[in-house]
């Protein structure tokens, strides 16, 4: 084994530092990593090894041949969210037909994840608690194809069934694309009236629409509790579960997914409750055959675990749970390229580990100031959808350095003003809560 792809479509700079510290013990093994990417640009500071930039449209066939022209022996999968899973998924058919073992779920599993409407019958079925909702097929809904007349009734009753408010989620979206909350059954008509600006095809047909085009949406039940989210790393007979990262607050109003402190920390009554339901998760990934990582959002209410949706493919807080457990998903998906078996069990949590943006970024002297005061594991610009939304931190401490933390932390705050006063609240808060 002498290379190994990494498929990649956002930037790469958000897998810092973890990927960097990957390729490197690969190249100290002798093994040469290539970087397959469709976003952003990276440098030998964000990729140390062979870097090659495709189209952002570029097809799994397209991709596939891209690698085996390279010459890799394996490839790995580190793309989201779900559309790109799909893409990488699809290219693993053309590459393992072409002998070139790559670390990413199969095709079927990969199609069943990024539906949330497929996730949440598999959830169900396992014994998972998922939120009560019902689907709306945009083809049973605009009349393409079959006419039933039935159907908005059909679906107000099931609305009334669970009752309201209720969230829509597109079937296949992402990264909060696309949802709506439903407060009445007035909402609930005009989201089935809904205009066009979902509809993928829509820039293809400019003229008046006789039908509203939508896409299939699930429609669910609002949980309010505590957001969180685990990562599970692994294949058939060995997985790992990372520790819980906590993301945010869930209800009614849809938040930004940055606009809390995201953290992965002690909270021994949840981590008790989490136990079976790892449990159960892993016996789901075995029996989907998921291979890499899963990605699973949940909320945390009233001592129990909703499923929201399990996302194929590394999660959004990859960084924040390898901090918090001193593990490197991108080393456990390298070795299992290699042919070496993962890692198997839970991944102990080591201490805290903290992430939260900074809005109005980060000066170098300052981020010089801040990496003496505390552990800094990675500070880096967000971009969303091109959009930058500020430097993103990630911060490490042990328990039991929580005073010390939030003490060195407010004199940066009053020496230069980062983090910003509502983030310095938040990290107290959390941090020393009874100061
Ligand atoms: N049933 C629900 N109740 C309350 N909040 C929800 C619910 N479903 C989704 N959300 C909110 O929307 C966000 C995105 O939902 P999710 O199902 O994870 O889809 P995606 O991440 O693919 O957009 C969640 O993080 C949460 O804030
Ligand atoms: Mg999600």
């Amino acid at each position: 084994m002498r290379k190994i792809a990494f498929l990649r479509s956002v930037r790469i700079q958000r897998a810092d530092p973890y990927i960097q510290r990957a390729v490197r013990a690969l190249a100290a093994d002798g093994i040469e990593s290539g970087l397959f990417h469709t976003s952003g640009t990276a440098g030998d500071e964000d990729f140390p090894g062979h870097r090659q930039r495709l189209d952002r449209g570029v097809t799994p066939r397209e991709l596939a041949d891209a690698v085996a022209g390279w010459g890799a022996d394996a490839a790995v999968s580190i793309s989201l969210p779900c559309e790109n899973a799909l893409r990488d998924a699809t290219a693993k058919a053309f590459l393992e037909e072409a002998g070139i073992p790559t670390v990413m779920s199969p095709l079927t599993a990969t199609m069943l994840l990024v539906d949330k409407w497929e996730t949440k019958q598999l959830c169900r079925r396992a014994g998972l608690d998922v939120p009560d909702g019902f689907r709306i097929d945009s083809d049973l809904l605009t009349g393409r194809g079959l006419a039933v007349p039935g159907y908005r009734d059909a679906l107000r009753v099931q609305a009334g069934r669970i009752g309201y408010p209720l969230m829509s989620k597109p079937v296949w979206e992402s990264t909060s694309v696309g949802i709506r909350t439903l407060h009445s059954p007035a909402d609930l008509d005009a989201h089935l009236d809904r205009d066009a600006h979902l509809d993928p095809d829509a820039h293809l047909d400019p003229g008046p629409r006789q039908t509203p085009a939508v896409v299939s949406t699930v429609v669910e039940q609002v949980v309010e509790g505590d957001l969180c989210s685990v990562d599970i790393v692994g294949r058939p007979g060995s997985y790992q579960v990372l520790p819980l990262c906590w993301t945010g607050r869930a209800g009614a109003e849809p938040v930004f997914t940055f606009a809390d402190l995201r953290w992965c920390g002690p909270h021994e009554e949840a981590d008790a409750a989490f136990t079976g339901v790892a449990r159960t998760l892993v016996r789901l990934c075995e029996s989907l055959g998921v291979q890499g990582s899963v990605n699973v959002d949940m909320i945390y209410t009233g001592g129990r675990f909703v499923v929201l949706e399990i996302n194929p493919r590394i999660g959004g807080a990859t960084t924040l749970s390898c901090a918090a457990s001193d593990t490197n998903t991108f080393t456990s998906l390298a070795r299992m390229a290699l042919g070496l078996p993962p890692a198997g069990g839970p991944a102990r949590r080591t201490g805290w580990a903290i992430e939260f943006l900074a809005r109005d970024g980060l000066p170098p002297a300052v981020r010089t100031e801040l990496a003496r005061r505390v552990r800094l594991v990675t500070a880096h610009d967000l971009v969303i959808d091109g959009v930058s939304q500020g430097d993103i931190v990630v911060i490490t401490l042990p328990e039991g350095e929580e005073d010390r933390t939030v003490k060195a932390l407010t004199e940066l705050h009053e020496a230069t003003g980062f983090p910003a006063t509502e983030v310095m609240g938040k990290i107290g808060a959390l941090l020393s809560p009874n100061p």
